[in-house]
């Protein structure tokens, strides 16, 4: 299959090139100048080389039928306006309530809230973007051209006052409520409360290897989110901004360890979490090299009000999974 689509790629390009010249051929006689129609002969060669190449190497062949697959596949996406013409992905988003009081049965209000903070920190045009330090504006990703749109929203009443990370909360058969088809829709569960390891937990996420497993998605407890109503200090909806952060393949910016990795060069590698509301300037010192942190970053730890940047290096990381090649690449309105 993959062997006659390449034989139909090949021939019609091979047809393209010997008909025009041809048609070049015939409207210019040999001529002893340099004439449009050589011009043509010489740009055609490349084509020519590029077909002796192919056919002697079968490695080469193969990278080039996925490479006209891929292209093939972003230009759809352009023309059905799945991508916009900045290239702008938009996240189709399910927002699964799973309540027991009337206070953990989030408003749609509350929900459209949420969207709009997603919408404003992913495209750096949060009010709270001024209070950028100088030193980090420059690597600061502004707009990462990813967007939100919520696209369904489902109510279910439970008994149950507290979830665990045991993804119950995603199981119609444990009570909770199932993922809407996973790898085209972001799924976000809001709960009562939840707690890790006997501790109360905002929220977790999955991370793009887990593209559209049932349980793939992001889960908040109700108090943290969206903001009116929520508790603070995290009252401005910069939990699912987090949460999502994760499910666009960003790790927490202390890498997890001590003066971890977070695989973002343009984020200064920093000893551990901050919590609270630091006071900038805050200085790390890790391998004897002492840096200024990026705890305003959203995937620090800090209070909502405390966090108001991705950085540039981050951005491409979320890019790299939405594309069109990327692991989330089914996130798409239809
Ligand atoms: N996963 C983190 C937690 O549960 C979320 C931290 C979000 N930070 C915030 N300021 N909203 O603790
Ligand atoms: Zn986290
Ligand atoms: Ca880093």
């Amino acid at each position: 299959m993959k062997k006659l689509l390449f034989g139909a790629i090949v021939l019609s390009f091979m047809s393209a090139c010997n008909s025009d010249n041809m048609s070049n051929q015939n409207e210019n006689p040999a001529n002893e100048e340099v004439s449009s129609a050589d011009m043509f002969k010489r740009g055609c060669a490349s084509e020519e080389v590029r077909q002796e190449a192919l056919k002697s190497n079968a490695q080469l062949r193969q990278k080039f039928v996925t490479l006209e697959a891929n292209t093939e596949k972003f230009a759809n996406e352009l023309k059905l306006g799945k991508v916009l013409a900045d290239g702008t992905v938009e996240i189709p988003v399910v927002v699964n309530v799973l309540y027991k009081t009337t206070a953990e049965n989030v408003s749609d209000a509350r929900i459209a809230e949420q969207i709009e903070v997603l919408n404003a920190d992913f495209t750096g045009i949060n009010a709270d973007a001024s209070k950028i330090p100088a030193e980090f504006q420059t690597v600061s990703a502004g707009d990462t051209k990813v967007k939100f749109r919520l696209v369904n929203t489902i109510r279910k009443a439970t008994s149950k006052t507290s979830w665990a990370t045991n993804d119950d909360m995603k199981k119609a058969s444990k009570g909770g409520i199932d993922a809407t088809n996973p790898s085209n829709y972001l799924n976000i569960w809001i709960v009562g409360k939840m707690t890790s390891q006997g501790r109360t937990i905002l929220g977790y996420a999955t991370f793009p290897e887990s593209a559209g497993l049932w349980n793939d998605g992001v889960a908040i407890a109700a108090p943290y989110f969206g903001k009116t109503g929520a508790a603070s200090p995290f009252n401005l909806g910069r939990t699912a901004t987090h949460e999502v952060g994760h499910y666009l393949n960003l790790r927490h910016i202390w890498g997890d360890a001590s003066c971890g990795n977070d695989q973002v060069t343009d984020t200064p590698t920093q000893t551990t979490a901050n919590y609270g509301k630091p006071t900038y300037p805050l200085y790390n010192t890790c391998s004897g090299v002492q840096r200024s942190v990026m705890f305003m970053n959203y995937m620090d730890y800090v209070d909502d009000a405390a966090m108001f940047m991705f950085s540039a290096g981050q951005k491409a990381r979320v890019q790299s999974v939405v594309a069109s090649t990327g692991a989330r690449s089914g996130l798409r309105l239809y």
